[in-house]
């Protein structure tokens, strides 16, 4: 369930109208509605009994904001740059609840994790665990470490965001972590406390999750026969939302087969979900600049690929509804933004609102992976961010201006002076 709905054919989140917002802090702006937040961090946080750490994936959806919201209900971060960490620190997350994935940190990224003190590091190779190990000695303390397993399960989803086959890139293979395990606990620098493990994203059955936890259980029994302790179980994020007509399991569900799958380990559960809280709780409203009806009909508006990158780079669907509907039926037609590339398109051949130039379109389920994939291509200013709470709105992020286009861009001497 989320917060934006009807009244009197005007779109509303929560209480306010959509087209107020749009009249105040102008197009386009990703719009989030904090009591959907809310109660979608909630009803997946408590779905879960078993002791456990909440551990929103900061990379859907960074603003502070938002990261803040969910540190006072309770939440943590799983970040996968020191980036994501400077957010999540500055939002207010305990560093204690802080989990850092990633194939690629670097020995700066590593630091700067040791010393804000996180929960745990998973490692995901053999290098990366001697860089933190070597950087731990340096610092003269112990570094928490969990290794990321790659399970090689098949997670059926779209293959750019599958992420626990062997032919991906991520995780230690399974079959080889063993070894990995006994390497690091060897180590005088390093604290082994945990496995974790994530398989992809937009997943709409529990069965490839059950299947990866199968593995990993197993693979923690043979760890605690060759004497290795493990603390922490963190099995990532991945469970899908309805964009169109997909059926996702509920959060309750999800969790009640991962208890099942869980009986007989003592592990505290680490979970790390992004979509399923953020991604219909946030929209991207956009203005109708032009109509074009020579062949093909396209509706020309002010938000590109740069904007929401997701239908471009995966075919991906987000509804587009009328923001006022006006009852003048529906057209197919292409919605693209002024971008100069075909793949500029928001939505394509498909059923939408008959549009005229200054109607407003709303892209639906757009909170995760919207703003936090767009770009300055084309030279355009990232969007402004906007949270309802009830019946009053906040600017979260300002809309970029065009000097923040070119911060910190110099045009060296050689190449004389600048004529204006
Ligand atoms: N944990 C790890 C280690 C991850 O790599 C991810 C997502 C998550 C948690 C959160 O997954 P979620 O619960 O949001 O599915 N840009 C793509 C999605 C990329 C996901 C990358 N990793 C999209 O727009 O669909």
């Amino acid at each position: 369930m989320n917060h934006f709905n009807y009244k009197n054919n005007r779109m509303f989140c929560e209480d306010v109208a959509v087209a107020e917002i749009a009249e105040a802090v102008n197009t386009p702006f990703y719009l989030y509605s904090n009591a959907t937040l809310t109660r979608h961090f909630q009803a997946f946080d408590q779905a879960f009994k078993l002791p456990h750490i909440t551990c929103f994936a900061t990379k859907s959806c960074s603003n502070i904001a938002i990261l803040h919201g969910f540190a006072e209900l309770g939440g943590g971060a799983d970040i996968v740059s020191g980036g994501e960490l400077f957010r999540a620190l500055k939002a207010g997350v305990d560093p204690r609840k802080i989990v850092y994935s990633g194939v690629g940190k670097t020995r700066e990224e590593l630091r700067y994790g040791l010393k804000e003190n996180i929960l745990l590091f998973n490692v995901e190779s053999v290098q990366e665990l001697r860089a933190i190990q070597e950087e731990a000695a340096v610092m003269g303390i112990k570094a928490p470490v969990s290794f990321r397993v790659n399970p090689d399960v098949d997670p059926r989803t779209h293959a750019y965001i599958s992420t626990g086959m062997a032919k991906n890139k991520f995780g230690i293979p399974i079959d080889q972590a063993l070894d990995v395990y006994q390497q690091a606990d060897k180590m005088v620098n390093i604290e082994v406390l945990g496995v974790s493990c994530h398989i992809g994203s937009q997943l709409t059955d529990v069965s490839p999750f059950v299947e990866s936890l199968g593995k990993v259980k197993q693979f923690i029994n043979r760890l605690k026969q060759a004497g290795i302790k493990i603390k922490y179980l963190d099995l990532g994020g991945g469970l899908g939302i309805c964009y169109q007509d997909e059926t996702p399991p509920e959060p309750a569900e999800y969790a009640k087969a991962i208890a099942r799958e869980m009986a007989g380990l003592s592990c505290t559960l680490i979970l790390e979900p992004g979509r399923v809280i953020v991604g219909n709780a946030g929209i991207l409203v956009t203005k109708v600049l032009y109509t074009k009806a020579g062949g093909k009909k396209f509706i020309i508006v002010d938000a590109g690929m740069n904007d929401l990158a997701r239908p471009s780079l995966y075919d991906a669907f987000h509804a587009v509804q009328a923001v006022e509907e006006r009852g003048r039926g529906t057209e197919v037609a292409d919605v693209v933004g002024p971008i100069c590339e075909s793949g500029d398109f928001l939505s394509r051949g498909r059923e939408v609102p008959c549009c005229e130039q200054g109607d407003l379109l709303a892209l639906m389920s757009s909170g995760a992976y919207g703003f936090t994939m767009s770009s300055n291509y084309n030279s355009r200013p990232r969007v402004c961010e906007v949270l309802v709470n009830g019946s009053e709105f906040y600017i979260i992020r300002q809309r970029e201006t065009r000097d923040d286009l070119i911060r910190g861009e110099k045009i060296p001497d050689f190449q004389g002076v600048v004529r204006e």
